[in-house]
C-alpha cells in the first residue's frame, strides 16, 4: 500500500475512534450484571490487576471522560509496581485482556528459545515492532485529538517509574521527599507511585478528628508524623476532587496545607480512601482559638499568613507551569490549621472550583450553595451569586475570611481585655443555623459580628477592624481581595515590628 494513504487511513481510524462517543468495555461491577457484564462510557475502558497482601484480585470498568484526571495520566490509569497494573485503553471491549502484577524486581531480560534461526527471531521482533509502530503512531494521533478536544493548558510531567529509587532511598524522611519535589519543579505532588508507596508504609496511631466524609487519624511514617484523611467509600468523589485540587500545578505554598499522598487502597470488599498531608500538633484555628488567647504580634501573624494562603489560592500563575485561580467555598476556622511557628495552613480544599480563564469556565459545574451556612456569604445565602463569573467564589471566600479574622481579633489579649471564644453570629443564630436562620441576619438584617469600640484604641486591632467590614459588604464586588489584605497586614506587621 502507498504510505501516504496507510497514513491516511490511520488518520481517519484514529479520528472515528475519537469521535465515538459511546464506547463499550468489559465490566467486573456487580451492577453491570444486568447488562451482560459491561458498561458503556464517554471515556476509556480500564482493566487492572492488583496483589494485595497476597490476594489478586482484577477488576475491568468504565471509567468517565470527567473522571480521566489528570490529562495525560489520569489516576485510574495508573499502576504501581509490585501492587497493581493498569491499563487504560479506548476501543470496545480492549480491556477483555489478563494483565499480570510486575514484580518489583526489574523486568527479566528477553530470552528466546533455543531452535529458533535468525529467520524465526528476525520475526518474532519485526512483528512485534511493526505492531508496536503502529500502536504508537496510533495513540499519539489519539491523545493529540484527546488534548484538542478537552482544550487541557496544564502539561503534568510523565511519570517514569525508574525514577523512584531517587524518592524514596531507605533513608529518606519526608522532610527530604518534599524538599526533592519542591526543587525538582515537577509541580505539586509525589508521583502517583511514590503516593502508594508512601501511603502503604504509614503507621496509623491515633484519631484526631471527625468529619462528614469520615476520619482524620496522626500517622507515623519514617520516623515523622503524617496526618490522613480517611474518607468513607461512598465519599470516592470528595477524595478524589480534593486529590485532585492538591495536585494541581504550583498549589504548593507555607501557607496551604502541604499534600503528601493519595491513595486508594482496594482489598476486594471494600475500599479505603486516604489523602495524606502534613501534620500540625495544634490542629485548627478553631481549636487553637479555643485553647489560647493571642498577643497583637500571635493575631498578626496568624492573620497575615492566613491572607497570604488565600492569595496564593486565588491567584492565577500564566504559563506553562503555571496555576489557575483556586476559589475554597469553604473557609472558616475549622479549616485552617495552625502551624508550630504560628502561622496559619489552609486546608480542606475539597469543595474548592478551578478557573480555566482560557475558555473562562470554572473546572466543575459549581453546585448553588455548598460549604458551612454560618460562613456563606449574603450572595450565596439568597442565591444571587453568579456561578459564571468566577470572582464571585473569591469574593464569597473573602467574606467568610472577614469571620475568621473576627474570631481571631477577639481572642487579642491586648491591654488585659480579651473575650471568650466565639463563633461569628453566636449571638444571632442558633447552634446549628439553617439556610434561613443565617438569610434573615445576614441578608434581610444586614447584621455583622460586632465590632466592639476599644479596639479602636490599638492600632492592630482598628485596622484588623476596617478589614473585618470591607469584607463583609454585601455587594461581593466592593470587599477587597485577598491580595489587598495581605499586603495592607504586611504594612501593619512592619509597624508593630512583627518578625515572621
Ligand atoms: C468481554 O466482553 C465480550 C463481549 O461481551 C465477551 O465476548 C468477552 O468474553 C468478555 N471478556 C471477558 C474477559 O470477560
Amino acid at each position: 500500500m502507498d504510505k501516504h494513504r496507510m497514513v491516511l487511513s490511520l488518520l481517519v481510524l484514529a479520528a472515528s475512534f475519537g469521535l465515538y462517543d459511546a464506547l463499550l468495555c468489559n465490566c467486573t461491577n456487580a451492577d453491570c450484571e444486568k447488562q451482560g457484564y459491561q458498561c458503556q462510557t464517554d471515556g476509556a475502558c480500564m482493566a487492572s490487576t492488583s496483589v494485595i497482601e497476597g490476594v489478586e484480585q482484577r477488576v475491568r470498568a468504565c471509567i468517565p471522560r470527567d473522571q480521566l484526571v489528570p490529562p495525560g495520566q489520569p489516576f485510574y490509569c495508573l499502576s504501581a509496581e509490585g501492587y497493581l497494573n493498569t491499563h487504560c485503553c479506548y476501543s470496545d471491549y480492549c480491556n477483555s485482556m489478563d494483565l499480570q502484577v510486575h514484580p518489583v524486581t526489574a523486568w527479566p531480560p528477553l530470552s528466546y528459545t533455543e531452535g529458533w534461526g535468525p529467520v524465526e527471531v528476525a520475526a518474532a521482533v519485526a512483528g512485534p515492532v511493526f505492531l508496536l509502530c503502529v500502536v504508537l503512531l496510533l495513540a499519539r494521533f489519539l491523545f493529540q485529538h484527546h488534548q484538542r478536544a478537552y482544550g487541557h493548558r496544564h502539561r503534568l510531567d510523565v511519570e517514569d517509574p525508574s525514577t523512584e529509587h531517587l524518592y524514596l532511598a531507605k533513608d529518606k524522611t519526608l522532610q527530604d521527599l518534599i524538599y526533592d519535589l519542591s526543587t525538582s519543579g515537577s509541580g505539586s505532588g509525589l508521583p502517583l507511585f511514590v503516593q502508594r508507596t508512601v501511603a502503604r508504609t504509614i503507621v496509623l496511631q491515633e484519631i484526631i478528628g471527625k468529619g462528614r466524609f469520615g476520619e482524620v487519624w496522626r500517622g507515623r511514617w519514617r520516623g515523622g508524623d503524617v496526618a490522613v484523611k480517611i474518607f468513607s467509600s461512598r465519599e470516592e468523589r470528595s477524595w478524589f476532587r480534593e486529590a485532585e485540587i492538591y495536585q494541581t500545578i504550583m498549589l504548593r505554598h507555607e501557607n496551604i496545607l502541604g499534600f503528601i499522598a493519595a491513595d486508594n487502597k482496594d482489598n476486594g470488599t471494600w475500599t479505603q480512601l486516604w489523602l495524606v498531608s502534613d501534620y500540625h500538633e495544634y490542629g485548627s484555628l478553631f481549636d487553637f482559638l479555643n485553647r489560647y488567647s493571642v498577643t497583637i504580634e500571635g493575631m498578626i501573624k496568624l492573620a497575615l499568613s492566613a491572607a497570604s494562603g488565600l492569595a496564593h489560592l486565588h491567584m492565577e500563575i500564566l504559563g506553562t507551569q503555571g496555576k489557575p485561580g483556586i476559589a475554597h467555598r469553604d473557609l472558616k476556622s475549622k479549616n485552617i490549621l495552625v502551624k508550630k511557628n504560628g502561622t496559619c495552613a489552609i486546608a480542606d480544599l475539597g469543595l474548592a472550583v478551578r478557573h480555566e480563564s482560557i475558555t473562562d469556565t470554572i473546572d466543575i459545574a459549581p453546585n448553588q450553595r455548598v460549604g458551612t451556612k454560618r460562613y456563606m456569604a449574603p450572595e450565596v445565602l439568597d442565591e444571587t451569586i453568579n456561578m459564571r463569573h468566577f470572582d464571585s467564589f473569591k469574593c464569597a471566600d473573602i467574606y467568610a475570611l472577614g469571620l475568621v479574622y473576627w474570631e481571631i481579633a477577639r481572642r487579642c489579649n491586648e491591654g488585659g481585655i480579651h473575650e471568650e471564644y466565639q463563633l461569628p453570629y453566636y449571638d444571632l443564630v442558633p447552634s446549628d443555623p439553617s439556610i434561613e436562620d443565617m438569610r434573615k441576619v445576614v441578608c434581610d438584617q444586614r447584621l455583622r459580628p460586632n465590632i466592639p469600640n476599644w479596639w479602636q484604641s490599638y492600632e492592630a486591632l482598628r485596622v484588623m477592624g476596617k478589614i473585618m467590614r470591607e469584607c463583609w459588604y454585601a455587594n461581593g464586588a466592593a470587599r477587597l481581595t485577598a491580595l489587598r489584605i495581605k499586603k495592607t497586614l504586611a504594612q501593619l506587621s512592619i509597624e508593630e515590628d512583627v518578625k515572621i
